[in-house]
């Protein structure tokens, strides 16, 4: 299954490799389902992180790197139902590096009472 996971688009080639993955999906019929899922999914992420592993974020809602609609063609592989939307995939393992911490902060992007364009 991971192989197959992994073969959706060329940005999922790690799920081949990587222990397990886990994929974030929602009931369609919730109006939050995606601030939901995309929440879970960084919450999963950074657990992960806590405890040694390394995760990746792999595009499938409102993506089309496969040639249809990446949600959509994982959904078919793992017979998810249509009511059922497919937020991203992630990958999980032991880091092979180390990156040091690095910050995108960017102080001109603040906006402080009123937003100044
Ligand atoms: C919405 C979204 C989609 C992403 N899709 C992919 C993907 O398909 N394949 C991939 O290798 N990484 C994907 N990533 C991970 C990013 O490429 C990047 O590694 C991650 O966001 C960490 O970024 P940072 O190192 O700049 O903080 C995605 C991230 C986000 C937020």
């Amino acid at each position: 299954m991971r192989s197959k996971l992994s073969k959706v688009h060329s940005y999922a080639w790690m799920c081949a490799e990587a222990p397990f993955v886990i994929v974030v999906c929602g009931n369609k019929d919730d109006l939050s389902w995606i601030e939901d899922c995309s929440a879970a999914a960084e919450n999963m992420l950074v657990a992960a992180a806590e405890i040694g592993l390394g995760g990746c974020w792999i595009a499938a809602r409102g993506t089309k790197y496969s040639g249809r609609d990446d949600g959509q063609v994982i959904a078919d592989i793992l017979g998810i139902p249509k009511t059922s939307g497919v937020l991203c995939m992630l990958s999980f393992g032991y880091p092979d590096e180390e990156k040091a911490p690095r910050t995108q902060y960017t102080e001109d992007k603040v906006h402080w009472e009123k937003y100044k364009s």
